[in-house]
């Protein structure tokens, strides 16, 4: 009975999922498109190829980042990776950035320019961890680092803080190989904390302008006192560690 229940939840979960797979690579064709009608049904199939090999691509980083994960976890019994979340952007985001950076509207031209269709965001509650986590994934000989930018290093001006890399890998379909590229993002559970109120604070529409001002400025000192807890926390580690 719990078998089949299973089974049924799987089915419908599958069905769910296609559906939205569909309806996201017919909004991708029907937004970045600049093909006649007739080319549409081209499109949109070729949309939905390119969704799929993104996802693919998720699922590998994100099977690599939980291999290392498990290894060290059996070395050092305890897990270096506390969260891990992906994301496809979505097909209104990929025309606006398109738009803003005066990027032609098609598929092809997409995948060229864009690095970050597909996102892997990497949560660790330590430092060290980041910056061990980031040499193990470049490590591997199917992995190229495309670019690397150190805001932990380097905060910008508001505070945030995170490692970037934008990187490159292969996925194997049926009978091709094909190389894809993934944004993927590093940082503590201090630094998501603050990246998604800063984050809701600049898509806040409804503010008094001095407010706006007053409160970003304390963001940016929360940054700061929260950068310091990070190294104190990864101190403490050390010394407990050894
Ligand atoms: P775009 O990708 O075009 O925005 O430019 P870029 O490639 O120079 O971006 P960057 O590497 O600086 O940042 C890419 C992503 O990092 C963003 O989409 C956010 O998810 C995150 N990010 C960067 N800066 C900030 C920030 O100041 N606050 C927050 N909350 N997130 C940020
Ligand atoms: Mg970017």
């Amino acid at each position: 009975m719990n078998s089949l229940k299973t089974d049924n939840f799987f089915k419908e979960d599958a069905a769910a999922q296609a559906e939205s797979k569909e309806a996201l690579a017919r909004q991708l064709a029907d937004l970045i498109s600049q093909e006649p009608t007739d080319e549409l049904r081209e499109t949109f199939a070729k949309a939905q190829k390119l969704i799929a090999c993104y996802r693919c691509a998720l699922l590998e980083v994100e099977t690599k980042f939980r291999v290392l994960n498990e290894e060290f976890s059996l070395q050092h019994e305890r897990n270096p990776i506390e969260n891990i979340k992906t994301r496809l952007k979505s097909p209104n985001s990929i025309r606006e950035k398109m738009i803003r950076k005066g990027i032609p509207l098609s598929l092809t031209s997409m995948e060229e320019n864009l690095n970050d269709i597909a996102g892997i965001r990497v949560i660790c509650s330590f430092l060290n961890d980041i910056y061990m986590l980031a040499e193990c994934l470049l490590q591997q000989d199917d992995v190229i680092l495309l670019e690397r930018k150190d805001y932990i290093e380097h905060p910008k001006p508001n505070g945030y803080r995170s490692l970037h890399l934008i990187v490159q890998i292969p996925i194997f379909l049926q009978n091709e190989k094909k190389n894809m590229r993934v944004e993927v993002q590093l940082r503590t559970i201090a630094m998501e904390f603050w990246a998604n109120l800063e984050h809701r604070l600049r898509y806040k529409k409804n503010l008094d302008e001095s407010l706006v001002q007053q409160t970003a400025a304390e963001l940016t000192q929360c940054a700061e006192i929260s950068a310091m807890l990070d190294d104190k926390m990864q101190r403490i580690r050390n010394i407990i560690e050894g």
